[in-house]
């Protein structure tokens, strides 16, 4: 594998998740640019204003984030050589049209890494990138364009971004191109961590996590509302299908989170995640979810067709995406 001293690093989507990768990897040294869609390259050529916060560190600094390469079109892209294409968008983005054949094709040998959360995504990509090249990845941080709401304590418009305590971005993938990966992300003060296989170690919270926001957003997007008894009981009961769907996909056993999975944890951790968030949790839930609403429906009815598939319930699951 070529390996260049600066990474030339491409960035499909210029998004919440984008700019923050963005931010590290050139952090790191590395040659970026970034594939964005026409309707973006103005404002991106312009250059990013960051945000990081943290847990007593509500009110940031804002951080110029500029100094790197825009592009528009796959020809663009096909005219230089890359080491390194992130995937930086959802996963309903990655299946729309044929553009993922064709980045694969103007990329040459590039590392690509998947960062989609859907189940399927990596088996997806694997059609058209082989193994030996593609690394996944999980986002461990919340990041989202501020202010969420008026009187949010920014001085300006641009991108948030929330490493909860602990949080550790992990990755797994063919050796090499991981090991380089990891030393270019911790080059930037990343927290990278290896593990052997990233989807897997997530599948169940996030099987959780998207019964969890179908519930939300039922109730309104209003955490009062969704802990009453029947919409957390609703919600429950999809979210312990959804990863029991999650545990049989990834071969892997569910009684722990099962076993955890009550009405009781969410009373207990909603108001937890609330006060630790350094922003409105409630609104940063609703306005993320519905900007990804299309993603979230296409990982419901995943679930819904391997848990039928796999002869496993899935009935509060179907309730929940109508
Ligand atoms: N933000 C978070 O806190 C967070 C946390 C964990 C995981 N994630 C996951 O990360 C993924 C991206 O989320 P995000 O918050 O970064 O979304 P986002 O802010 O909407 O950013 C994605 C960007 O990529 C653009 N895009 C879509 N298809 C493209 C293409 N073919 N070429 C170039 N650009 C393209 C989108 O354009 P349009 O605006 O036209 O769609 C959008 O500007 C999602 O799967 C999300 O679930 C996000």
């Amino acid at each position: 594998m070529a390996m260049s001293t600066r990474p030339r690093v491409l960035l499909v989507g210029a998004g919440a998740i984008g700019q923050v990768f963005g931010w590290f990897l050139q952090s790191a040294g590395c040659e970026l640019s970034f594939l964005v869609k026409e309707k973006y390259a103005e404002e991106a050529r312009r250059g990013f204003t960051l945000y990081e916060l943290g847990l007593f560190k509500r009110r940031a600094a804002p951080r110029l984030f500029s100094g790197f390469g825009v592009h528009v079109s796959i020809e663009e892209v096909a005219a230089r050589r890359w080491d390194q294409v992130w995937l930086c968008v959802s996963s309903t983005a990655l299946r729309a049209g044929s553009w993922v054949d064709e980045l694969a094709r103007a990329t040459g040998e590039a590392t690509w890494v998947t960062l989609q959360p859907a189940i399927d995504d990596r088996d997806w990509l694997l059609q058209r990138i082989p193994p030996e090249r593609l690394v996944s990845g999980v986002v461990p941080f919340l990041s989202f364009h501020a202010p969420l709401k008026p009187g949010d304590p920014f001085p300006g418009p641009g991108t948030a971004v929330w490493f909860p305590p602990l949080a550790r971005g992990l990755f797994s993938g063919p050796q090499e191109r991981l090991h380089e990966l990891l030393r270019v992300l911790r080059a930037g003060r990343y927290p990278a961590r290896r593990v052997r296989d990233a989807m897997r170690a997530t599948a169940p919270a996030t099987a959780l996590l998207t019964a969890f926001v179908e519930g939300l957003e039922s109730a309104g997007w209003s955490f009062e509302r969704l802990l009453e008894p029947e919409p957390l009981a609703r919600t429950v009961r999809a979210a312990r299908e959804a990863v029991r769907i999650a545990a049989w996909r990834t071969q892997q056993s569910a009684s722990l989170v099962l076993l955890l999975l009550r009405p009781w944890l969410f009373k207990l951790l909603l108001p937890v995640a609330s006060r630790a968030a350094p922003f409105d949790l409630e609104t940063y839930l609703r306005v993320h979810f519905t900007k990804v609403s299309e993603q979230t429906r296409l990982m419901v009815r995943e679930y819904v067709a391997l848990g039928s598939k796999a002869g496993l319930p899935v009935e509060a699951l179907r309730d929940s995406a109508r």
